[in-house]
């Protein structure tokens, strides 16, 4: 029986209590909070995605013994401390306004008015002492009060809408959605069209990739598996410009 990189983590590692929804679990020390709740003995159904740090999925909340404050952190990349106290918030019901896209102006006014709280912010950067991807929350919501939404796009482009900014917030604000309709606004309305995805929208809609697209439909598991090991990689360190060799299928 192979062993799995969680246990062999648990071997090597020093043991520390942790409270998980109020309950006590001993877990190695080496673990992040994800996998100690997986080594505890937790499945995730939900509050688990790319465990890569990226979908926002796993916002977690935990206190430490003699520190009043509370902590945050994702839980896929967080590792545990001895005596954290710790739930999940996989979820936060933060208001989102619906719209038609096609109407929608990209202005200042358009964020203003599908989310006139945006005008309760109170400056008090609680949301932005909370992120977990160190993005300057206050300072993109302080950008759409002046209307300026490339200002909000490019403060706002690391946020990956785990939504602990929306449970500080004591004006009550959605940060992350009403950021994601600014950078939607400004990304798909103002900033300038690169040509080359224009080119490839165009196209996939005259059909130019269903003949591979039906040869790839007709293949077995075993088949796709091959395709896909001999496919040519972008390396993981590539210089300023890279290309592949063969353009065939792109
Ligand atoms: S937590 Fe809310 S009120 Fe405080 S700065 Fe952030 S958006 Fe404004
Ligand atoms: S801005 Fe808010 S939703 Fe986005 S990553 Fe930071 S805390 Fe999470
Ligand atoms: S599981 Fe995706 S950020 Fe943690």
């Amino acid at each position: 029986m192979s062993t799995t990189a969680t246990e062999v983590e648990s071997l090597t590692s020093q043991k520390v209590p942790i409270f998980i929804m109020g309950k006590k679990y001993v877990v190695p020390d080496s673990l992040t909070i994800m996998k100690a709740m997986e080594y505890a003995g937790f499945q995730f159904v939900r509050g688990a995605g790319c465990r890569g740090g990226i979908c926002g999925a796993c916002g977690t909340v935990y206190r430490k013994p003699g520190d009043y404050r509370i902590h945050v952190g994702l839980a896929c990349q967080t590792l545990v401390e001895p005596e954290m106290y710790l739930t999940q918030i996989p979820f936060y019901p933060a208001n989102r306004a619906r719209f038609v896209w096609a109407e929608a102006e990209p202005t200042g006014e358009t964020v203003g008015q599908l989310y006139p709280e945006l005008f309760r912010c109170v400056a008090c950067n609680a949301c932005t002492k909370v992120c977990p991807m160190d993005v300057e929350v206050m300072d993109y919501i302080a950008a759409l009060k002046r209307g300026d939404l490339a200002a909000a796009t490019e403060i706002s482009f690391n946020c990956i809408q785990c939504g602990l900014c929306a449970s500080r917030c004591m004006g009550e604000l959605p940060q992350y959605h009403i950021a994601q309709l600014a950078r939607r606004l400004h990304g798909g309305k103002l900033a300038p069209k690169t040509p080359h995805l224009e080119q490839m929208v165009k196209q996939i809609a005259d059909g130019y990739y269903q003949e591979k697209l039906q040869e790839l439909m007709k293949m077995d598991v075993e088949q796709l598996k091959k395709v896909y090991q001999a496919r040519e990689m972008e390396p993981h360190q590539a210089d300023e410009h890279w290309e592949p060799k063969s353009n065939e299928g792109l």
